[in-house]
């Protein structure tokens, strides 16, 4: 289905979404332990609070990452090439992307993302910004599948991971997933991607327990959008926030902890929480540039170039396909 907005921005639903919602969370919420996949995190409130995550000090991903893009936005456009489809799976607010369209000039961008409102509302003020992008806007949900609108310009397709999102995935999830993109742009294609990097965890802890609750806040809102999208009774006051980086498994963890025993009931199913008991919500793996480059080596890609910041906190990689 397509239903033109502009001349220049088309928007294609791809996406049945409550009923994939509601059997997750009931279906997590019966497992040992308890489990919700991130991505549910972003309904239209999810969405705002990851937008305000970006901002908070302690989260450096953004600010590293946008320093990176603007210094060697030229060096990414020489790797890109002219007239390439640029594609960005959870392309949320479109603004990352901003920092390299007047260098890139691609011959049209493809943001992917869950929530529809938001992925509308985010196209249409990205082609009032850049009048001259033609923008195909594709609501689906890119763990699932990956499909581009029928009628995308043809060219070389260059896809564009920032912001570390592939650390959601569990590694061998993360190699099907570059596997998936490398179906999607072929031999030709290429793949500019941000990771976020082992370090001292004492940054990566106080980076997802930002001191002004934000991140805290977006954890919670899953509870709040299962009481109103699936008619659950979560009290939001008798659950908190828990985020640690697991050395062991080199990844942050983000939890829901139930501050007390209790029964909570969601679409007429009932759960048990026992007090201290957690709910996962989301992984985050941080990966050194010789682990993600044999992960991207084993989904297709070989490796071009990459670039860090002083610290070695986060790096960008760009790969081409073989
Ligand atoms: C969107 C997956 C990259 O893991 O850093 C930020 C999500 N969660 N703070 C991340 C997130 C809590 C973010 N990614």
């Amino acid at each position: 289905m397509m239903n033109a907005v502009s001349k220049k921005i088309s928007f294609h639903d791809f996406q049945p979404e409550v009923e994939s919602f509601r059997q997750a969370v009931l279906d997590g919420l019966s497992r040992k332990p308890k489990q919700i996949p991130p991505k549910f995190f972003y309904d239209e409130t999810g969405s705002k609070l990851f937008e305000a995550i970006l901002e908070q000090p302690e989260y450096y991903i953004p600010h590293i990452e946008r320093k990176l893009l603007q210094t060697h936005a030229d060096e990414f456009a020489a790797l890109i090439k002219p007239g390439a489809v640029l594609i960005e799976p959870g392309s949320g607010s479109c603004e990352k992307v901003q920092l390299l369209l007047e260098s890139v000039l691609p011959a049209a961008y493809v943001p992917m993302d869950i929530s529809g409102a938001f992925l509308q509302q985010s196209a249409c003020d990205l082609g009032q910004q850049f009048p001259w992008l033609p923008i195909y806007a594709a609501c689906l949900d890119f763990t699932q599948k990956m499909i581009l609108p029928q009628d995308v310009p043809q060219g070389r397709r260059v896809v564009f991971i920032p912001g570390s999102s592939i650390g959601n995935f569990e590694p061998l999830e993360a190699q099907h997933f570059l596997a998936g993109i490398h179906r999607l742009v072929g031999k030709e294609g290429g793949l500019l991607v941000g990771v976020d990097r082992k370090k001292d965890p004492a940054i990566l802890n106080a980076a997802y327990n930002d001191a002004a609750g934000i991140t805290a806040e977006f954890n919670l809102n899953l509870l709040d959008r299962i009481n109103s999208e699936l008619d659950g009774n979560f009290a939001r006051d008798k659950f908190g926030h828990y985020a640690y980086y697991n050395g062991h498994l080199g990844r942050i963890e983000m939890h829901l902890v139930s501050l007390k025993a209790q029964q909570v009931t969601i679409s007429g199913e009932d759960f048990r929480f026992t007090a201290g008991e957690y709910v996962h919500t989301e992984n985050s793996y941080k990966y050194s540039p010789d682990e993600f480059i044999n992960l991207a080596n084993a989904g297709g890609f070989k490796h071009q170039k990459i670039w860090s910041d002083n610290h070695h906190y986060f790096s960008i990689y760009f790969l081409e396909a073989y």
